[in-house]
């Protein structure tokens, strides 16, 4: 990406986050270090599919597409239509749904995609109250199939959801320097497995 379209693409995230910062959550796009670690704990499999929610302005969709997994095999799921609107620009031939992610069950049956190896967040959780957290999680089990992960990526040094009482495990598996602010990426286990 030329550094004046790189430029424009920090300028409309900052712009979506002075409208909405609670749901931006950030005040620019993640980095490429994150996007890679991000992507590589992402499970694929050939003909499986990856979600991502929050696609915002594309940088983990990219880290996606550079790993390898094909663009007709990848959907991000982003609230915001501006954003969605230059996504759809940024990554053609992903599927990009602007719509909210608790309600992933249903946008993934109008889509039929039902085979998801990888659910990657990168939705803003430590702040949001407990219904919307759990929302998320649940969902984002519902969609996988085994085997299947689940993963987010925060600027928590602690899990960035209470993770028992969602009956879940939050594992660490990457801790990224090169982000600002510094990053984590967790992977969710349900507690029983
Ligand atoms: C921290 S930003 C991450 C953006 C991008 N993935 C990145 O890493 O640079 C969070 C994104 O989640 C989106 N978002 C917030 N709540 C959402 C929801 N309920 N459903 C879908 N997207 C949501 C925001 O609009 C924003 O683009």
């Amino acid at each position: 990406m030329q550094r004046a379209d790189l430029v424009k693409e920090s300028e409309l995230f900052f712009r979506q986050w002075l409208r909405s910062p609670r749901s931006v959550g950030s005040i620019k796009p993640s980095s490429r270090a994150l996007a890679r670690a991000v992507a590589e704990a992402v499970l694929w499999q050939p003909g499986r599919w990856v979600v991502e929610l929050g696609g915002g302005t594309g940088a983990i969709t990219q880290g996606l597409i550079e790993r390898g997994i094909p663009r007709d095999r990848l959907v991000v799921v982003e609230l915001d239509p501006e954003l969605a609107g230059y996504l759809r620009r940024r990554v053609p031939g992903c599927l990009v749904v602007e719509g909210d992610a608790t309600r992933l069950d249903a946008i993934l049956a109008e889509l039929g995609v039902s085979d998801v190896s990888t659910v990657v967040s990168g939705l803003p959780m430590v702040r949001m109250p407990f219904a919307f957290q759990r929302a998320i999680v649940e969902q984002g089990f519902k969609a996988l199939r085994e085997p299947g992960t689940m993963l987010q990526y925060s600027y928590s040094p602690v899990p960035p959801v209470p993770a028992r009482r969602l009956g879940i495990r939050a594992e660490l598996v990457r801790y990224v320097l090169r982000n600002l602010p510094p990053a984590t990426v967790w992977r969710y286990r349900r507690a029983t497995t």
